[in-house]
Parts: structure tokens; C-alpha cells; sequence
């Protein structure tokens, strides 16, 4: 029998979106294909799946409970909510920063041009990597690098204090795309997995999960 069988895990995915006014926003490139294929390949092993997503165009998975949320602020307090859980991962592509203000009404065009003022939104795997009570015993991060991918996802693995990190590389067509290649950083292990279609990474992180759950 799978050791995800009853496991309780947390997905965040997609983007977050900032309102600016009721008819703009902040946001980025993030389709939630990667979150979704996870939250999928999770429940299919018999995870207890909880995912918590901002605004995507996909079905929510078989066998998932999906909670629609818009912003980061909102998308930290529903996976506070979720807790406790045996294991959490971030895949969301969370926008960095929010408008300082939204404005109730929508913002009229100004001659001299505009500026906005912005304030940095939480950072939700650092937050629940770092909680003292209640924290996953699993806490997964992802790394999306352009550049010196490896190092830069060891530091950040380190930085926010999560126990294994996914880097990727996104200089390409990732986002978006459906394919992916990446690797697996643990404090102990590296393991690469070749470019392959996201259902095939999210399959590999399914068993490398449940060899991990298996083996405690
Ligand atoms: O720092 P960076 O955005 O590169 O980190 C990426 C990882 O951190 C991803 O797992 C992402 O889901 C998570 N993250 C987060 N909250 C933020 C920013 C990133 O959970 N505000």
C-alpha cells in the first residue's frame, strides 16, 4: 500500500492576483498546471489533498478539494486554515508585492502619468516552514531560476527554512508549458529528473514522497 494513503497534504498553486482597482491587477505568468499535476498524482496515491489555488483556467483534479482564493494575503490564511497537515508544498507562483492601497473605485487616467505604491506581500512557505507549532513534517519549496540554478535553490532551500526544494529552470518555455525539468534538493540527497512532461514530474514527486513517508 502507498505510504500517501491518508497522508493530509496542502498544495498552494497558480498565481496570486494584487487588486490595483476593481478592474486591475498585479499578477504573472503562472498557468498552475505544475500545482494541479502534484495535487493529482497526490490524491491518485491516496492523499488527503487540500488544494489552494489562485485563479486558473483548470478543472479542479479528481479526487481534490480545491479552495479558490486571489490573493497571497488570502492564500496564507486558507493554508493556516488547512493545518495541521503531514505535509505542504508551494508551488503557487505568489505575487512578490500587493498595491499599498486598493482603491474603491477605479482609478482615473492622470495627465502627468502614475505611479503605485507597493508593500511586500508574506512569504507562505517561509511562514509555515518556520511555524513552531503545527509545522508539516514535510515542507516542499520550489525554485524558479533563470540562472545558477542549483546554487541559488540549495540557498534558498536553506533561507526558508523548507526541507526539500524542486529547482527549476525557467529561462525557457516552462511557464506555461508542459513540460518541466528539474531536481530534488534535500539537505542530503540531489536527484535530477530530465525534461519530461509535468504529469511525469509530479508522478516522480508522488513516489519520492511516498518513499520518504514509507521509510519513517
Ligand atoms: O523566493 P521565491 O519566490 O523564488 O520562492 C519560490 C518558492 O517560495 C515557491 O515554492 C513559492 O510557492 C514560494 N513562495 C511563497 N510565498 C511567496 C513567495 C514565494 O510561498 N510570497
Amino acid at each position: 500500500m502507498s505510504a500517501l494513503q491518508g497522508k493530509s497534504i496542502v498544495v498552494t498553486a497558480g498565481p496570486t492576483i494584487e487588486p490595483i482597482d476593481p478592474v486591475r491587477f498585479l499578477s504573472n505568468r503562472s498557468s498552475g498546471k505544475q500545482g494541479y499535476l502534484i495535487a493529482e498524482a497526490l490524491a491518485a496515491g491516496g492523499a488527503n489533498v487540500r488544494l489552494i489555488s489562485g485563479p486558473t483556467c483548470l478543472p479542479c483534479p479528481n479526487g481534490v478539494e480545491r479552495i479558490d482564493v486571489e490573493t497571497a494575503l488570502d492564500m496564507l490564511a486558507a493554508v493556516e486554515t488547512a493545518l495541521p497537515a503531514d505535509a505542504f508544498i508551494a508551488v503557487a507562483a505568489v505575487a512578490d508585492w500587493r498595491p499599498a492601497s486598493k482603491q474603491a473605485r477605479k482609478a482615473e487616467k492622470a495627465a502627468q502619468g502614475a505611479s503605485l505604491d507597493l508593500v511586500e506581500n508574506p512569504d507562505i512557505l517561509a511562514t509555515i516552514a518556520q511555524r513552531e507549532n503545527d509545522r508539516p513534517a514535510l515542507v516542499i519549496g520550489f525554485a524558479a531560476e533563470t540562472h545558477d540554478m542549483l546554487d541559488r535553490a540549495r540557498a534558498k532551500r536553506l533561507r526558508k527554512g523548507c526541507d526539500w526544494i524542486i529547482a527549476n529552470d525557467v529561462s525557457g518555455d516552462v511557464m506555461g508549458g508542459d513540460e518541466n525539468a528539474a531536481w530534488l534538493i534535500g539537505q542530503t540527497h540531489e536527484t535530477e529528473w530530465k525534461r519530461a512532461p509535468k504529469k511525469t514530474i509530479a508522478e516522480n514527486l508522488a513516489a519520492a514522497m511516498d518513499a520518504h513517508f514509507s521509510s519513517r
